[in-house]
């Protein structure tokens, strides 16, 4: 397989989901109890990119940290950093040293399982300076609206458009094929975007733009309820991923040094990480995933909930479609329903 080079974007204003992005931004957020980020590359080698580049602005050595060089996942990363947000294209231009040839460039807060190959194959034949990769939504108004011919080249790209002026239900989903040359057009050290500078500058030259359109599973993890909603596609199967492995035990996994009481019942799908402990008499009904080192004291109920690291749920609580980040500790006998709850925040999830 030819090595592949791809640009991620994980930085500018987006990088927040608030609350849950105090001390991390949104790209490495726990997805089944892995940083959202480690998907994203395994994904990516899968189709050979092994030369990735992730542009940062906001906590870049919280991001550093956590993936390092990259060799534990069998891929290289280069960190290109912003010290203000360049924008999606400034960002591309700022790391541009290192892209000779084709390359991929992907919004960092995207799960897809969409094929890069086939993608890639789409981009060669139709001889395109840039391909956008598209996707099907109902309410297009908050994303870039990507008209295209009969062709597959694209028309027109307008980034968020009242509803009303929307002209179709395609919209970019976030992933681009460029041809180096494109790069000329990106000005550098300038605050530039993809979706309102280079994309509508291309158009309006002629050149070759294909939209690539993809039926299958997409979500962009742009708010709170949306990231809770790809953990729990991920538990039902809805979608899976190279590192997604759910299927152990009746679809109830646990690491092998969680303690789990022999009177506590659980209703697949659940995960839960290692050094967590389930008490007597815990009710544990899926989706739901557990992190490292959580304590659900005796009696505890939970349903539809993800939980971070060292979370405690006190004796006899009840939780139901919750958001819990690390070192929160539910009091004994509350109930909460509908909330991601921080240290410091508890806010609703779904808005009803
Ligand atoms: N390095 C860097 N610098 N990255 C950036 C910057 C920047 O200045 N601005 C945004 N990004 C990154 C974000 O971290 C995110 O991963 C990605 O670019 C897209 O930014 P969002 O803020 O999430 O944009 P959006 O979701 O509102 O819209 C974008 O994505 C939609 C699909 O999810 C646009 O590309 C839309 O056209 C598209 O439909
Ligand atoms: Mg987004």
């Amino acid at each position: 397989m030819q090595k592949l080079t791809a640009v991620i974007l994980v930085g500018g204003p987006g990088t927040r989901l608030q609350p849950l992005t105090d001390d991390r931004p949104k790209s490495v957020l726990p997805v089944l109890n892995k940083p959202f980020m480690e998907h994203f590359i395994a994904y990516l080698r899968q189709y050979g990119i092994e030369d990735i580049i992730l542009t940062l602005s906001y906590l870049p050595d919280v991001i550093r940290e956590y993936l390092g060089d990259g060799s534990r996942y069998g891929v290289h990363l280069t960190y290109c950093l912003e010290e203000e947000p360049l924008g999606t294209a400034g960002a591309v231009k700022n790391a541009e040293a290192y892209l000779g040839n084709t390359f991929f460039v992907l919004n960092g807060d995207v799960f897809t399982d969409m094929d890069l190959g086939d993608m890639l194959a789409f981009h060669r034949e139709n001889k395109a300076k840039a391909t956008i990769s598209l996707t099907w939504v109902d309410d297009p108004s908050a994303f870039g609206v990507v008209e295209t011919d009969s062709e597959k080249r694209v028309k027109q790209f307008i980034e968020k458009p009242p509803l009303a002026e929307a002209t179709t239900n395609w919209i970019n989903a976030g992933t681009y094929i460029l041809e180096p040359e494109v790069l000329e057009y990106i000005p550098a050290n300038t605050h530039y975007m993809f979706e309102r500078g280079l994309f509508p500058h291309l158009l309006g030259t002629g050149a070759p733009v294909y939209g690539y359109p993809y039926r299958g599973y997409w979500l962009d993890m742009g708010t709170p309820e949306k990231y809770f909603s790809l953990n729990v596609d991920l538990l039902l199967s809805k979608v899976t991923g190279p590192l997604v492995s759910i299927s152990g035990q009746n679809g109830i996994y646990y690491s092998q040094d969680a303690v789990i009481h022999p009177a506590a019942v659980m209703a697949a799908p659940v995960m839960i990480d290692g050094g967590s402990r389930i008490g007597q008499g815990v009710r544990i009904k899926g989706p739901v995933v557990i992190g490292r080192d959580c304590r659900l004291e005796d009696g505890a109920s939970i349903e539809n909930a993800v939980l971070w690291d060292n979370v405690t749920i006190g004796a006899g609580a009840r939780l139901n479609q919750c958001i819990v980040s690390n070192n929160v500790t539910i009091g004994s006998n509350r109930e909460v329903v509908n909330c991601v709850v921080t240290p410091s925040q508890t806010v609703p999830l779904l808005r009803q």
